[in-house]
């Protein structure tokens, strides 16, 4: 149903992700004049807390995470906020909290960015206090389970209250600029579609490197590890994005009805194509790091990188392998997507050294798109044309100059506030990346793989770079 909310409901409130992404979203989203007029915010979470306290804790957590430059009406901002407890293992508090939506609750849109363990309470609670009605869209935050049982698990718990059509699971790498800029570069050109296929393209890269290591999250993430931190969401969203098929238009349905189709197709990895691995003590940008079980103070077989070389059986990617590689504590920090054309298939330069050409798609932290061509080197030529590669490039910031980068939540919940489910993960997607991610894990159990160390500030454990090489590829670095 198609409906602007007037109440953003925000459970996890006093979270992590709540100070340091939802609500410096929602302020940025205010200072441009982008929020609905009227829309109020609810937060809740367990903490009590008035009013007043919570807008007390929104100013500290906006002055710490969002640019003084994108703070403007912050006051009118803070006085969108509400608070209202709520424990939801308990079912008392929520009809304090349908009080507190008060008549908002035929146009609300509710954000669960809570442990997944709580997602089936609250919504238990949610529907006995009549906050799951027509006019109620929630949206979900990952992690969607652990594996796939799980995961349709918390599936079947949303789907007893609330129809797809008013359920968003959250990929924040959808709501990234240069991630929907793909598509735009993919669809809105007619150069490259012609080439974007097996005969033409050699092989995919996607990097998704990270510099930072366990943070405060020591034990999800000793429970989680990169496969499902990261590959099984935001990498294979990346991947899909990369390989599916045009959609009919950019609404919801057609797009994800292509993209679980890649999903689908992915097969399954044989033993030798993946490595894991898990960093020790290094140096990163200069600063000595402790290793991950230093910094966990204990023994632990959880990767912290992961590499594969996954494969989609269908026409268009028939024997195209797409390496993906992610990992912490990391030489840098840097999401790219490489898409590695052929080489020419027969070259009249006798001598020339020939490069294929190499789209780079640079997601973050720089936003780019580099494309390399042949070109002749200047000169005389007595001995032969000599040729280069040189790049095409194009920083979207200087190509856009006057726009300034926003943080991918600011997209993602005003689509939720206004119902548009184009960015947000369906559930036939999550269950095929859980079911490709399962089948992994099963075969690292089977085989007893160990993570490989690495040093904390490198690019992951010297299998990683075998892994491509032994098709002759190099990751691009
Ligand atoms: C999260 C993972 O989903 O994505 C984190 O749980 C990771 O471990 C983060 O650090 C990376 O997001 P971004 O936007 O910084 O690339």
């Amino acid at each position: 149903m198609s409906f602007t909310a007037d109440t953003l409901l925000l459970f996890g409130a006093t979270g992590d992700l709540a100070r340091r992404m939802l609500l410096p979203s929602l302020c940025a989203l205010d200072a441009d004049g982008l929020l609905p007029e009227k829309l109020r915010i609810v937060g809740t979470a367990r903490s009590p807390m008035s009013d007043s306290e919570y807008r007390n804790f929104a100013r500290a957590a906006l002055e710490k995470f969002l640019p003084a430059n994108r703070r403007g009406r912050m006051a009118d901002f803070l006085n969108r906020l509400h608070y209202q407890a709520n424990d939801v293992t308990t079912s008392e508090g929520f009809d304090a909290l349908a009080t507190a939506v008060g008549d908002s609750k035929d146009r609300l849109a509710i954000f669960l960015s809570t442990a997944p363990s709580l997602f089936e309470v609250s919504i238990e609670g949610l529907r006995q206090a009549g906050l799951a009605g027509q006019g109620v869209r929630i949206g979900l935050e990952k992690p969607l389970g652990i594996d796939l049982a799980s995961s349709r698990e918390i599936n079947d718990a949303v789907a007893a209250a609330f129809p797809e059509a008013r359920i968003f699971r959250i990929d924040h790498y959808l709501g990234k600029e240069t991630v929907q800029n793909l598509l735009a570069l993919r669809f809105a050109n007619s150069l490259f579609e012609p080439l974007w296929n097996a005969t033409h393209i050699d092989h995919v890269q996607i990097t998704v490197a990270e510099t930072v290591g366990l943070e405060d999250r020591v034990d999800f993430y000793d429970q989680t590890g990169a496969l499902r931190d990261m590959v099984q969401n935001h990498m294979l969203q990346l991947l899909s994005l990369v390989a599916m098929e045009p959609p009919s238009s950019f609404e919801a349905d057609p797009v994800r009805d292509e993209k679980v189709k890649v999903l689908r197709a992915l097969r399954p990895l044989a033993a030798n194509e993946s490595v894991t691995g898990q960093y020790r003590g290094g140096a990163v940008g200069g600063q000595i790091v402790p290793g991950y079980d230093e910094e966990l103070k204990r023994d632990s077989g959880t990767e912290t990188f992961v590499a594969l070389k996954a494969h989609l059986d269908n026409w268009r990617w028939q024997g195209v392998p797409f390496y993906l590689r992610t990992g912490k504590r990391m030489h840098e920090r840097v999401t790219e997507i490489v898409v590695q054309f052929r080489c020419v298939p027969h070259s009249i330069f006798k001598g020339a050294r020939m490069q294929p050409n190499r789209l780079v798609i640079g997601i973050q932290p720089e936003e780019n798109i580099s494309l390399s061509l042949m070109a002749k080197v200047p000169g005389l030529d007595r001995d032969g044309i000599a040729l280069r590669s040189v790049p095409l490039d194009i920083a979207m910031p200087d190509a856009f100059s006057g726009t300034h980068k926003r943080i991918a939540y600011e997209r993602l919940l005003l689509d939720l506030i206004e119902g548009k489910q184009t960015l947000f993960v369906r559930r036939d997607e999550v269950e095929a990346q859980w079911a490709w991610i399962d089948a992994i894990r099963e075969e690292w159990a089977r085989e007893g793989l160990q993570p490989k160390p690495y040093n904390a500030g490198s690019w992951g454990p010297s299998a990683a770079i075998a892994l491509a090489e032994r098709d002759g590829v190099s990751w691009h670095e």
